[in-house]
């Protein structure tokens, strides 16, 4: 038999437009990674960031503190004149771009200097003096990523601003013990003196002699700073640089008898407070605005480098007036939440501690459309009644939510099911006794706070 033409073939179809549908469209997407440096903060993590920020928030407010928000967006020349040229955060680590308008902007890559900017914008140095200031919020820096090195990290911050008292040099070092302490991380304060500009100079002069002496053992980048900006040689973690760093002149012996009376002194209270602290003679903060006290925070068990600092701070007399401000002496300090909080689940998971999650009064289980829709009410009710209330409304399975409520491990449950809707009623079980109780709803409220203990 002959084969059967194929006709189809030979019909010349109308050609296909060529509009992209929304579905190839779809189908073309991409998934998007994460720009690098960043990280996103997931709810699993909200019990250390919530934990942290209240902590903060209390401490702030017990030391009387005001909370300053300042923007994430400033001028560039803020953090050059602040920071400083020949820093590592000024020279590599600057989102610094030029905005449309041509003016240039950076995202902050820490917050003294924009607190510095606020005071005097905002006439605080017309207040009665100090004024304590404390912001919460992101930071960034183009650094290279590791663990605990972000590109936007968190920062919590305490400034005070017109005190010249080695006392709120103290007064922060305290905070900052106890912001820890809180949290219940034993950490230790590394401190040390870099004394003002006349005697930084001599200082640096001494410094250089001694580095140039050494140059054949030193990195490429110390090479450079020892003619750029000697007192970062001192910041170098290169293994090879190390000995070199330890037989370095000590800043310490360069200091005159008011550096040498201030700096006596915040021992003499750290002492009396009993805040433990180990004198680095090395430590000169990786930003130009110091003068006087400098110090940093580190886990007790920590090797000291600079990658695991949690916090740090200082006092900066001139800041203020080099961006533009009335001479101000000023002190303060910023703690790095990410890094914190790494430094906390470490601790716990070596000491098998946990931290609790959201604590409710009771659990809401639901069965039935119908309870659902009253259970919104009734839980938007118990919510204004200052009842914390924990439930799923995407489970209908009694079981499911039990197991739920036993998590949470709260010592009621309210059951409401399709009777109790008609009823106008709610079970309330006693998970300990297992006891059920039918109440009133319009009573629901008043009947758990009683069982809790706040009637
Ligand atoms: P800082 O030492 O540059 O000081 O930063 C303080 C803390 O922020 C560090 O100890 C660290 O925990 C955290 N941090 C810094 N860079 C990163 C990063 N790339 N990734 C994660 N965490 C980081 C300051 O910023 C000063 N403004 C502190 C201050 C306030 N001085 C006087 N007042």
């Amino acid at each position: 038999m002959k084969p059967k033409k194929n006709i189809a073939k030979k019909v010349k179809k109308p050609e296909a437009k060529k509009t992209k549908s929304p579905v190839s469209e779809e189908k073309k997407a991409r998934s998007y990674s994460l720009v690098r440096g960043m990280h996103d903060i997931l709810p699993k993590e909200e019990k250390y960031w919530k934990k942290c920020f209240h902590t903060a928030e209390d401490l702030a407010s017990y030391f009387q503190f005001g909370r300053v928000e300042t923007p994430i967006l400033e001028e560039t020349g803020l953090f050059i004149r602040s920071i400083g040229k020949g820093t590592d955060v000024v020279d590599k680590e600057m989102y610094a771009f030029e905005d449309s308008d041509g003016s240039r902007v950076c995202l902050r890559p820490e917050a003294t200097a924009s607190i510095a900017r606020s005071y005097i914008m905002n006439g605080m140095a017309n207040i009665p003096q100090p004024v304590k200031l404390w912001y919460w919020g992101p930071m960034f820096r183009h650094d290279r990523p590791q663990a605990g090195r972000y590109r936007q990290f968190y920062q919590v911050g305490y400034e005070i601003l017109g005190a010249t008292d080695p006392s709120a040099d103290a007064e922060l070092i305290l905070i900052a013990y106890n912001f820890y302490k809180d949290l219940g991380i034993p950490v230790e304060v590394h401190i040390n003196s870099i004394g003002n500009k006349e005697e930084r100079e001599r200082y640096k002069e001494e410094l250089t002699n001694y580095y140039r002496s050494k140059r054949g053992y030193l990195c490429a980048d110390c090479k450079a700073r020892l003619n750029r900006n000697p007192l970062r040689l001192l910041d170098c973690k290169e293994a090879d640089c190390q000995p070199v760093k330890e037989e370095a002149p000590k800043i310490i012996d360069w200091l005159g008898t008011e550096s040498n009376n201030h700096f006596t002194k915040v021992l003499e209270y750290l002492d009396e407070i009993g805040v433990p602290y180990s004198l680095r003679h090395t430590l000169v903060r990786g930003l130009d605005y110091y003068n006087n006290t400098v110090f940093e925070i580190y886990p007790a068990s920590g090797e000291g480098t600079a990658q695991s600092a949690l916090g740090g701070g200082g006092r900066y007399d001139s800041l203020l007036e080099q961006v533009g401000g009335r001479p101000t002496p000023a002190v303060g300090m910023a703690l790095g939440i990410d890094r914190s909080i790494l430094a906390w689940k470490q601790y716990n998971e070596q000491n098998k501690l946990v931290v609790s999650g959201p604590e409710y009064d009771v659990f809401f289980a639901q069965l039935g459309d119908d309870s659902k829709r009253v259970a919104l009410r009734l839980l938007d009710c118990l919510r204004h009644s200052g009842i914390k209330v924990g439930f799923n409304l995407g489970k209908s399975s009694l079981k499911n939510q039990m197991e739920i409520a036993n998590n949470f491990k709260v010592p009621f449950v309210i059951i409401l099911g399709q009777k109790e809707v008609q009823d106008k009623t709610a079970i309330i079980r006693d998970m300990e006794s297992g006891v059920q109780e039918v109440v009133d709803q319009k009573k629901l409220e008043t009947v758990i706070k009683k069982k809790l203990g706040r009637a």
